[in-house]
């Protein structure tokens, strides 16, 4: 039997999902748990390079596992595991910060956007290994395919060039891990009709909002300025409301003859919301059944996370091991 690829990502804990979540990460996992083996992380100790402040982390962490077993990840196909728990991690992010120069590690076009759009001046030292440790935990689960927005492209090139500079070092040993980057259908665009929904732009709908929640927000979307009258004829693109029932709304034909209407005038905006609101929230009625379900013992998120990071750890000494044994530190074992 071939052996079954290896796909590992993550997230760093910060709060609830929403859609955008979904529609760029979660739903490309979901697809990928059955023919792979899936590795998610909690990037928890990534969680702090921007933000030291722990008051919600236990919350935090909580929140992502839950709303992702809500979307409809297996804890059964897919290990979960919580990064500062694996401390193989840590360690094996100090040997490879040996294999990447200072000017590498600064050069990464993430880094200066965090710093400018978080208004960073010096940035902690934390911050500056961030790609390293994230190299670390790619690495020390030997992945070989690394789910991430385009964001993230930049890091998984560290990554890589980490592997290869270590293979050629000490021997082979891991993967060069591949990318694998949504096409740009993976980006929703926000309520406001910004490029992209986020929290903290607060233009978002989370995962865990509740029908009227969806339904007073999705009525504050933006659609066509211009559209000022029923009878005005409107435009569909940049309109977020079409974008979104071209995403959510399975009735393709119903929404091809919706475009028209709205192109012709005479299509009122609220006909049009009333309609997404529906669509969406029959879109997040699974997952609030999960979540009611898996609400009724919150314990049992706790047992998946730490089967899964127990899990983890064995292969994370094995790893951790090899890597010793290959750059014959290991006089000890
Ligand atoms: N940097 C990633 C993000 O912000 C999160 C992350 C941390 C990650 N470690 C990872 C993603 C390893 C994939 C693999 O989205």
């Amino acid at each position: 039997m071939p052996e079954r690829k290896r796909v590992l990502t993550g997230d760093r804990p910060t709060g609830k999902l929403h859609l955008g979540h979904y529609v760029g990460s979660l739903a490309n996992r979901i697809a990928l748990q059955d023919e792979h083996d899936l590795f998610l992380l909690v990037a928890n100790l990534h969680a702090l390079t921007t933000k030291t402040d722990t008051a919600n982390q236990l919350e935090n962490i909580h929140t992502l596992v839950l709303d992702q077993l809500a979307a409809g990840i297996d804890p059964e196909k897919a290990t979960f595991y919580l990064q500062s728990d694996v401390p193989e991690i840590a360690e094996l992010g100090v040997i490879l910060s040996m294999l990447v120069t200072h000017s590498m590690a600064t050069n990464v076009p993430t880094l200066k956007e965090v710093l400018r759009d978080l208004n960073i001046e010096s940035p902690s030292m934390g911050l500056i290994v961030y790609p390293v440790l994230m190299a670390a935990d790619i690495l020390i689960g030997k992945a070989h395919v690394v789910p991430v927005g385009k964001d993230q492209t930049s890091h998984l090139e560290l990554a890589r060039e980490v592997a290869r500079r270590f293979n050629t070092t000490y021997g082979d040993m891991f993967p060069v891990p591949e990318a694998l980057i949504p096409k740009d259908s993976g980006t929703l665009p926000g309520l406001d009709g910004k490029a992209k929904m986020s929290k903290s732009l607060g233009n978002d709908i989370k995962l865990s909002d509740d029908p009227a929640t969806v339904e007073a927000k999705v009525m504050e979307m933006y659609t066509d300025p211009n559209h000022v009258h029923v009878n005005d004829p409107g435009s569909v693109e940049g309109n977020v409301v079409f974008t979104f029932l071209d995403i959510f709304d399975v009735n393709k034909a119903e929404v091809a003859d919706l475009k028209e209407h709205y192109r012709k005038g005479g299509l009122g905006d609220v006909v049009i919301k009333k309609r997404l609101a529906a669509v969406l929230n029959e879109f997040l009625e699974p997952m609030r059944a999960r979540r009611a379900e898996l609400e009724k013992n919150p314990d049992q998120i706790k047992e998946v996370l730490r089967a899964g990071t127990e899990k983890m750890r064995l292969i994370a000494r094995a790893t951790l091991e090899e890597v010793k044994e290959k750059m014959r530190i290991n006089y000890l074992a």
